[in-house]
């Protein structure tokens, strides 16, 4: 049975963000099978940069709607639900990759940098997607995968072909052991596979580099022309109107030279940081790149090491990344303490370099957050406090439904990583085909996937969509939500209280993370309801069980 490991990684102790607690190890393998009216940006305060304040919205193409009935989700199908998007309030969107691809990662594996695979449309209808998203107010953001390119993207293809094309040199190849020839050039462990991060080449007679699949070949970027390559790429989406980048296990990119063994313990695991200097410089220069362009063009990093002081890191001195992804929350189980401590740990780290956070609690790689808290009432309290936090929050496509991962029989599994569940795709209206062009599209639907279409809780005041919209509505219309300061407030242990307040206008929220009843009183005092994560009456002094409350 496969596995999604991702490359040996950074792990906290579920206990806590401290320093002392990291542990470097590979991620254990996971299971496979189961797994209104609009206002341009807010009222914004005017001085920030406009993705500080927004809420951005991930899509994955092949779930989220079929228009041409090949059972896979297309641009067209992105550009048809703008009107959801526009009414849900969101202010950017990030598409997960839709480039030329033979798919053996679901497009993470590019075989062509700057077009799109004939699955997902053309340029035309990439543009016509990014003409109507800024019509309307939404800005668009693209996944930029740099650290691998396909094993069937020419370049490639010429770097193997000998060895000495002028490419030869543009992904990591190397020599044979001679006294070991069997035994890859270190111990660096692939993702998905769980096997070696080396494949042998018969006909250049050299070992190659991939930290994911065997067909998804690591980018050189000690190599001037690579980067000038992929540099142009950037240019290639910049110069049609893209807003930004989200971009794919960015940390990787600046390995030394030497590709140093990883540690290894006593049980054979092996721990290597995939944390390297060189890529603060190759940052550096992408974002000179990015702000040779206007309109505050932004990057996101996929920063995947699991410690909050690290990440931070790759912000620089506001001169790397405008964002980076934070994952230990994402791993955090619902737990007062253990979001506690993820949230001081980001105040910790970030704060002193004016880095902006971002928060994220589900996305195409891992089980949605519904699914993990086990239950619609946790899910919808993680929604208030995933819009309330301090910082740029990610929705991912259907937490606005509620979704739950889909239920995958061995037949259906796809993925190498066992990450389908997550990928099922978005149910639009009630009957059989949920919008799409067919009824049994490439993965099978969530659970009650009629019942929680976007068209059955349409119009339904109680519904997880009808929260949603009231949650970013309320963040929308207050400067304190969006990019206020963040203050604690003292409440009882198992519940997450604190204030936002910006010039003048504050906001309290109180997140009731366990089964009971617990008394708020003196964090609630004096304060107007403005909205509840269960749609129940709050009285001001007890948040109901798994309860969050938005109050001014
Ligand atoms: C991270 C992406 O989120 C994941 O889906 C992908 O498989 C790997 N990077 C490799 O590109």
């Amino acid at each position: 049975m496969r596995t999604y490991q991702r490359p040996t990684q950074t792990l906290r102790a579920a206990e806590g963000d401290a320093e002392s607690a990291i542990v470097q190890v590979a991620l254990r393998p996971r299971e496979r099978g189961n797994a209104s009216g609009r206002v341009a940006s807010g009222d914004m305060p005017s001085a920030e940069p406009w993705w500080k304040s927004a809420v951005i919205y991930q899509i994955y193409p092949r779930s989220f709607c079929d228009t041409n009935a090949d059972g896979v989700g297309d641009l067209e199908g992105i550009r048809s639900h703008l009107d959801h998007l526009e009414l849900l309030g969101v202010d950017a969107v990030w598409i997960s990759p839709f480039f030329t691809s033979p798919m053996k990662d679901y497009g993470y594996d590019v075989a062509d940098y700057c077009d799109v695979d004939p699955l997902f449309g053309d340029l035309d209808d990439f543009d016509r997607l990014v003409a109507d998203a800024h019509g309307r107010n939404i800005k668009v953001l693209i996944d930029w995968v740099p650290n691998h390119s396909s094993d069937l993207h020419p370049w490639f293809v010429e770097s193997r072909s000998s060895r000495d094309n002028p490419k030869a040199d543009w992904y990591w190849w190397r020599d044979a052991d001679p006294d070991d020839p069997m035994k890859p050039p270190n111990n660096w462990v692939a993702a998905f596979t769980g096997g070696p991060a080396w494949t042998w080449d018969e006909t250049r007679q050299q070992w190659y580099l991939h930290n994911f699949l065997a067909e998804q070949p690591d980018l050189n970027w000690r190599n001037p022309e690579v980067v000038a390559a992929m540099h142009d790429t950037l240019r290639f989406w910049l110069d049609r109107g893209v807003d930004g980048f989200r971009m794919d296990v960015v940390h990787l990119i600046g390995k030394t030279e030497d590709l140093p063994d990883g540690r290894v313990d006593d049980e054979g695991r092996v721990y290597s940081a995939h944390d390297y200097d060189g890529t603060h410089g190759m940052l550096r220069d992408i974002r000179v790149l990015m702000d040779s362009y206007d309109g505050d063009r932004m990057m996101v990093g996929e920063v995947y090491i699991l410690s909050t002081k690290r990440v931070a890191k790759y912000y620089g001195d506001n001169d790397e990344l405008h964002l980076s992804f934070n994952f230990p929350p994402l791993h955090a189980p619902w737990e007062s303490s253990a979001w506690r401590r993820r949230i001081d740990r980001v105040i910790e780290e970030l704060d002193p370099r004016n880095a902006w956070p971002s928060w994220v609690i589900s996305n195409h790689d891992n089980p949605r957050h519904r699914t993990r808290y086990g239950s619609e009432a946790k899910a919808r309290a993680a929604a208030m406090l995933l819009l309330t936090l301090r910082g740029t929050p990610f929705l991912f496509a259907g937490e606005e439904l509620g979704l739950e991962d889909a239920v995958i029989p061995p037949e259906r599994v796809l993925d190498p990583g066992g990450r389908d569940g997550c990928r099922a795709p978005i149910p639009w209206t009630e009957d059989d085909s949920h919008g799409w062009g067919v009824a049994d599209p490439w993965l099978p639907w969530p659970p009650d996937a009629g019942g929680r279409s976007a068209a059955a809780q349409e119009g339904d005041d109680a519904s997880v969509l009808a929260l949603y919209r009231r949650v970013v509505e309320a963040r929308r219309a207050s400067p304190a939500l969006q990019v206020g300061d963040f203050t604690w407030l003292s409440a009882p242990d198992e519940v997450l209280a604190y204030e936002r307040t910006r010039d003048g206008d504050r906001r309290v929220v109180l997140v009731n993370q366990s089964g009971t009843l617990q008394g708020v009183e003196t964090a609630a005092a004096g304060l107007a309801v403005e909205v509840t994560s269960d749609g129940a009456h709050f009285d001001g002094r007890t948040l109901a069980p798994w309860q969050a409350v938005l109050l001014r």
